[in-house]
């Protein structure tokens, strides 16, 4: 072992020795234990897929700048929108601290939001948070546990004389961990120069940590750390990633960490290793899925919006506490949300396949969405629908249009624009239709392909910097018909 590991461990000990909270009962079992592990280990899957080809070509603590939207052959995440542009960065902590220097957006919708190594949205920097230009210190903090995670802003918390010139602190619960920037792209053209610029503008550098310590609290997060000497069976792989990983990544709230390692050592973890003492862990793994999907699904962890469409209980979306069941559900579906505050994604339910996320059609039928008016959304607030098959990847399509919203020139039914330069707000819909069964011309700007021939899709309604009335009852959701193709 390099000598470095020896003073992580040791750092890992006194963090376990600060925290005097009680110890999880001993009459916990085995296979209770591995079920614990199986659910709260599984998002380090998604984050090693997701960082791999981040890592691969740019390494840890460089921003990588997607330049054009993305297009149904983008597999690197399930369910990626199509309505911003994204810059990614696999942070690394663990040697240091970052600075991130955010440009004055000032056009448009912007957020920056930071992740922990389980895929909690512990910070967001951004247009919702009305969060100005500058440079942001990005730092660990769950040594000293009394600082909290999240964004801490100097202006806000009166210490603006001590702030280095900093607007404020992004205070990390992991030492790994994910940045995810998305800017708003109109329709034009023109825009993606726009947006390029921006992302051009925006820097991420390493820094030195402020108070000196020479303390490093992981080992340096590398392409071997994530995928080296792994198994193939992926509870067992989940198993081994939380032996390697979670001893540096502690719980996202940190009075959880003794019963979460008491948790661990049952299951047969030590010392960064698996041993694998349970005799059937896929039988082990499809009792843990099925539980998730069974609390995700129940009344209090639901939000149901009307006329079909449901969301995840607001403050259980993007930021999980000690959720870590539905941490799980989340990553699976749609890893790397964003908190509540920042969008929504109401998800449809077909009363006609039982009340299943799954919507399937016939090569002759369609889908009809009305909507009996524009979505109300802050000032910067945009919208989008958009269709994913059913590897919950986008469908590939004559015309590679993916989503409809605001910005992509819907029309009413007498053919004038929804989002023209007046201010009507009327009756309008989204022809959801295979992607081979063209529709008469009127309708081609409401035309949202669904695969072709028809079968299994399904589509997430994104609404970003939501008001309040969406959630709350006050705004009628579309209604879904369906019915039989349209077509000349
Ligand atoms: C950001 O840009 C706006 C509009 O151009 C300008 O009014 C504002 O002063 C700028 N803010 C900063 C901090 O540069
Ligand atoms: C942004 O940076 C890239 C790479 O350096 C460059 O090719 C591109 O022209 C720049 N775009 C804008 C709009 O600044
Ligand atoms: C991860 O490991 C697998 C199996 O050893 C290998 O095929 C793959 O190329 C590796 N990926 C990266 C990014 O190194
Ligand atoms: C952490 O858990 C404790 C105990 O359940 C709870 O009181 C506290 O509010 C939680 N903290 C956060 C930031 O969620
Ligand atoms: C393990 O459980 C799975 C699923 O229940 C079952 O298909 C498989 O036969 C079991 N394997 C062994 C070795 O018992
Ligand atoms: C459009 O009208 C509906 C009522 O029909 C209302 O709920 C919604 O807030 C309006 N949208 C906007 C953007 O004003
Ligand atoms: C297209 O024209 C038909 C027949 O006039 C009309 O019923 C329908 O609403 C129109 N659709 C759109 C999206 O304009």
């Amino acid at each position: 072992m390099p000598p470095s590991m020896n003073s992580i461990l040791l750092l890992t000990a006194g963090l376990l020795a600060s925290q005097a909270t009680a110890l999880a009962p001993s009459t916990i079992s085995v296979d209770q234990a591995t079920e614990f592990t199986l659910t709260y280990g599984y998002p380090l899957i998604p984050y090693a897929k997701w960082a791999l080809p981040v890592m691969t070509t740019d390494g840890t603590n460089r921003l990588q700048h997607k330049r054009s939207l993305t297009t149904a052959d983008f597999q690197d995440v399930v369910r990626p929108n199509v309505d911003t542009l994204y810059s990614a960065a696999i942070l690394d902590l663990s040697h240091g601290d970052l600075v991130i220097d955010v440009p004055n957006v000032t056009d448009r919708y912007w957020v920056f939001p930071f992740y922990d190594a389980y895929g909690n949205n512990y910070a967001n920097v951004g247009t919702v948070g009305g969060n100005k230009p500058g440079k942001y210190r990005i730092r660990y903090v769950q040594d000293s546990p009394q600082q909290e995670a999240g964004v801490q802003l100097c202006q806000a918390s009166g210490q603006s004389g001590n702030c280095q010139g900093y607007q404020g602190y992004i205070n990390a619960p992991t030492p790994y961990g994910t940045f995810l920037g998305r800017l708003a792209v109109t329709d034009e053209a023109t825009d993606l120069r726009k947006v390029h610029s921006i992302q051009n503008q925006t820097a991420l550098y390493a820094v030195p940590r402020d108070d000196n310590k020479a303390v490093k609290y992981a080992p340096k997060l590398t392409v071997g750390l994530l995928n080296g000497s792994l198994s193939s069976d992926i509870p067992t792989r989940i198993m081994q990633m939380t032996a390697r990983l979670a001893p540096y990544n502690p719980p996202r709230n940190i009075s959880d960490l003794r019963r979460v390692q008491h948790m661990f050592r049952r299951a047969g973890i030590h010392e960064g290793k698996y041993i694998p003492t349970h005799k059937n862990l896929t039988a082990l793994a499809a009792k843990v899925t099925d539980a998730v999907l069974s609390h995700a699904s129940k009344p209090e962890n639901t939000l149901v919006l009307g006329n079909g469409w449901q969301s995840r209980r607001l403050s259980a979306q993007g930021d999980y506490g000690m959720d870590y069941q539905m941490r799980y559900a989340v990553a699976a579906r749609g890893y790397l949300a964003l908190t509540a505050t920042e969008a929504l994604y109401p998800m449809y339910y077909d009363a006609s396949n039982g009340y299943s996320t799954t919507l399937i059609l016939n090569p002759g039928q369609a889908f009809l969405f009305t909507y009996d008016g524009k979505p109300p959304l802050t000032k910067e607030g945009f919208w989008s629908l958009t269709g994913y098959n059913s590897e919950q990847y986008l469908i590939a399509n004559p015309l590679d249009r993916y989503a409809l919203g605001d910005r992509s020139g819907l029309t009413y039914s007498d053919g004038s624009l929804v989002y023209g330069s007046d201010s009507r707000n009327g009756t309008f819909q989204i022809l959801v239709q295979p992607a081979d069964v063209e529709p008469p011309k009127n309708w081609t700007s409401n035309w949202l392909p669904a695969p072709e021939g028809g079968g299994s899709f399904s589509v997430t309604f994104r609404l970003y910097a939501p008001t309040t009335s969406l959630a709350n009852g006050e705004w009628t959701f579309p209604t879904v018909q369906r019915v039989d193709a349209i077509v000349a």
